[in-house]
């Protein structure tokens, strides 16, 4: 058995986990028992505080009894449906409120079962809108350096996380890539930083290269989660914006993770002002507990469809679990209880006392940078000898011993704690970062 070194912990071979140091997790894990409030317990018995959300997801944090009653009553009355040529009349509820929550026009909604699928669908969605119009030349898609908009081949095609990317063959043809609107004048802003609009005009220079009528849509996430919580700059999306629509180019807003209340609002978009014409969603929609994404659309694309589409199916897409009545059932719990609890207004009214506390953070002489928005922040660690991730590894590692669960990403730590936490629970994690801080060293 040549391998037989790397089998570490046997029990544990079978599960291959997804963007995870296989072999050292196994050699020592990190197991979660169960969850309630904004703490996970451990199946050592500790308390961890759940400074990432899940994994942004869980934004009421765990256990809400509405959430959870909502799941048990809707397994024992209708457990699944399909969604191709039937329907079942909460699919139909839900998506006149997410409409409702959507800014301007996008008044339609398209159901996937993740963040990836939403992305997928929004680039199909926005290449067969050009082409029922008339216009399928347009075929080009512009994302951006550091972008992730999760795994399928679309998404890490327009994403720009290379190790995403570089093992995956030639992905989409015709992908651009606009650069990450952030240099070392925006280091420490507190929340957007003032100066950087410009980099919107790399935009004007790759349609130039490509000539704009060849380019069907440009995706970005308004705040770049995964590269590390890059905030853009006041003025960067309103002139995006300004220049897809002067060349008749969708704009999609990545928001799956800024969606339902990361940034205080429903929207990124409703938050900075800029209405897209496609919004991508999943993970806080329904608080993270059952598989689900969705795709708001604005009315002319909808119509497009409706009236170009010919009789029979219109759009050629979906999945078998679109609209899976539990994910249903619980969002639409979710997106009540986000109204009851007045949980956007809660980041609203503490993201100065959340920013302030990451700044404090920040004086640690190994951080050199922090960047945040809303109730999502991003410390980045200074390597030790030069090597990636040689520190911020050791702080996501001993956070967890510390009883604080953090989001690691290269050389940063994102903290996104549930939008319904207090300021004590801000106080906690900064007590416990900075007991980690100091452990590492
Ligand atoms: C902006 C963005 N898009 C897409 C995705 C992919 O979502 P999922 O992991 O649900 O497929 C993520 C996941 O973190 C994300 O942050």
């Amino acid at each position: 058995m040549a391998h037989d070194m790397r089998r570490i912990n046997d029990d544990m071979a079978a599960y291959w986990m997804p963007f995870t140091p296989n072999k050292a997790f196994k050699s020592n894990p990190r197991l979660l028992e169960s969850a309630d409030g904004l703490y996970y317990t451990s199946t050592d018995g500790r308390q961890v505080f759940d400074g990432s959300s899940g994994l942004w997801c869980c934004a009421l944090g765990h256990n809400q009894p509405k959430i959870v009653e909502a799941i048990r009553d809707q397994a024992g009355k209708l457990d699944y449906a399909t969604s191709f040529g039937y329907a079942h009349p909460a699919a139909f509820e839900l998506a006149n409120t997410l409409a409702s929550r959507m800014p301007g026009d996008l008044n339609h909604v398209f159901y996937t079962n993740s963040g990836s699928e939403s992305v997928e669908t929004a680039l199909k969605i926005a290449l067969g809108y050009h082409r029922l119009r008339g216009e399928g030349q347009r075929v080009r898609l512009i994302g951006r350096e550091g972008g992730y908009h999760g795994v399928g081949f679309g998404g890490i095609s327009v994403g720009g996380m290379v190790n995403n990317r570089k093992f995956f063959g030639a992905l989409l043809p015709g992908v651009d890539h606009m650069p990450l609107p952030y240099d070392d004048r925006m280091r420490r802003s507190v929340g957007q930083p003032q100066m950087g609009a410009d980099y919107a005009d790399a935009l004007e220079d790759i349609l130039t290269l490509h000539d704009p009528s060849t380019v069907a849509a440009v995706i970005v996430e308004p705040v770049a989660g995964s590269a590390g919580v890059y905030v853009p700059p006041v003025g960067y999306l309103e002139k995006l914006r300004e220049i897809t629509r002067k060349h008749g180019i969708l704009l999609i807003f990545d928001e799956v993770i800024t969606g339902f209340g990361r940034l205080g609002y429903a929207t990124a978009a409703e938050r900075f002002g800029v209405e897209p014409d496609l919004i991508t969603t999943a993970k806080a929609l329904n608080n993270g507990s059952v598989p689900m994404g969705a795709v708001a659309v604005q009315s002319d694309i909808y119509e497009t469809f409706m009236a170009e589409g010919g009789e029979g199916v219109e759009f050629f897409h979906g999945y078998t679990y679109s609209a899976h009545p539990l994910a249903v059932a619980a969002a639409k719990a979710t997106q009540e209880l986000y109204e009851e609890l007045d949980a956007f207004g809660n980041v609203r009214a503490l993201e100065g006392y959340f920013g302030e506390a990451m700044h404090h953070l920040a004086e640690a002489d190994v951080i050199g940078d922090v960047r945040h928005l809303g109730f999502m922040a991003a410390l980045t660690f200074n390597q030790i000898d030069r090597k990636p991730m040689s520190r911020s590894s050791k702080i996501f590692g001993r956070a967890f011993e510390n009883g604080l669960k953090v989001r690691l990403s290269a050389d940063h730590i994102a903290i996104a704690p549930p939008i319904i936490s207090q300021k004590s629970d801000i106080d906690l994690i900064v007590d416990r970062m900075r007991k980690t801080i100091s452990d590492v060293g």
